[in-house]
């Protein structure tokens, strides 16, 4: 049976990707946020995780606006590295697990959540930037991706309480894979960010550490955030923690918080990242 064996949720500001790739990760500005990620690199390759199931949002790479679907897995066998407008990052391309994928879009769909299926796709700086930040500069990325794709580019997005229930229902899915493997399940995006309009730059220090420490200790007050709640206290943006609560459902009722880490600002954003364990028994 796949085992869901802890979650990770990170920012994935470009910025920090063009850092890594320019080599400038040592500098006086980027060191200090480098260094929150040195405990979860060393963390995961003791782990050595087989499947990543990734929760992202696409920055109209892979989808334009014209097609936005709400929730997308992405059932290839691999997906290459979308070029943003200076060239596709020089990361690795993106190894899938299709038959889990698959499995999982089925499960999912069967259990009421209607995901729409990508055979294939461009993955951006949503995606790979996490897997940078713990991986580091491989030749191959040491583990498989399940990309889960959330709409919260275009209103509406669906709600914390939604993405929960998703979370969920993915933990089901997970569960009922016949293949043992070891699977970990990342949500990224947030915290507080406004890129745009009179209050562009917006970083909200109080918000993000109430969040950062809820994930843990109390998920439903998170559960009940509404949109608009997000749009005043964490930006425009600040939306794309919804996402996270996609991680913090499939994780299960209890989670230990074995790292956080926050700093402002990354770019014009706050950045937030946690590593959450669960309980050694339902590992
Ligand atoms: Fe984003």
């Amino acid at each position: 049976m796949a085992r869901i064996t802890g979650g990770v949720t990170t920012s994935h500001v470009p910025a920090i990707g063009a850092a890594i790739d320019q080599g400038k990760t040592d500098t006086e500005y980027w060191a200090p946020l480098f260094a929150g990620y040195e405990w979860s690199k060393k963390w995961i390759a003791n782990e050595k995780p087989d499947v990543i199931v990734l929760v992202y949002n696409d920055h109209a790479s892979a989808f334009s606006l014209e097609m936005i679907p709400t929730f997308a897995i992405g059932c290839a066998d691999e997906f290459p590295i979308a070029d943003e407008g200076f060239g596709p990052r020089p990361v690795p391309t993106v190894k899938g697990h299709a038959d889990l994928a698959c499995h999982l879009a089925q499960a999912l769909i069967l259990d009421e959540f209607d995901m729409t299926v990508i055979n294939q796709m461009a993955v951006d700086h949503g995606l790979t930037v996490p897997l940078s930040l713990l991986f580091g500069q491989p030749e191959e990325w040491p583990v498989r991706v399940v990309p889960i794709a959330v709409n919260v580019i275009q209103y509406p997005p669906p709600t914390g309480e939604r993405c929960f229930k998703l979370g969920q229902a993915l933990r089901r899915a997970i569960e009922s894979y016949d293949e043992d493997l070891n699977v970990q399940v990342w949500g990224t995006g947030g915290m507080s960010h406004q890129l745009q309009g009179p209050r562009a730059g917006l970083i909200n220090q109080e918000f993000d550490n109430n969040f950062l420490t809820k994930m843990a200790d109390d998920v439903d007050e998170l559960r009940a955030i509404p949109h608009l709640e997000y749009l005043r206290e964490a930006g425009s943006e600040g939306i794309e923690l919804v996402m996270w609560l996609i991680m913090r459902g499939a994780l299960g009722d209890t989670v230990s918080p074995l790292h956080r880490f926050y700093h402002v600002p990354a770019s014009n954003t706050a950045v937030g990242h946690l590593v959450l364990g669960v309980p050694e028994e339902s590992k």
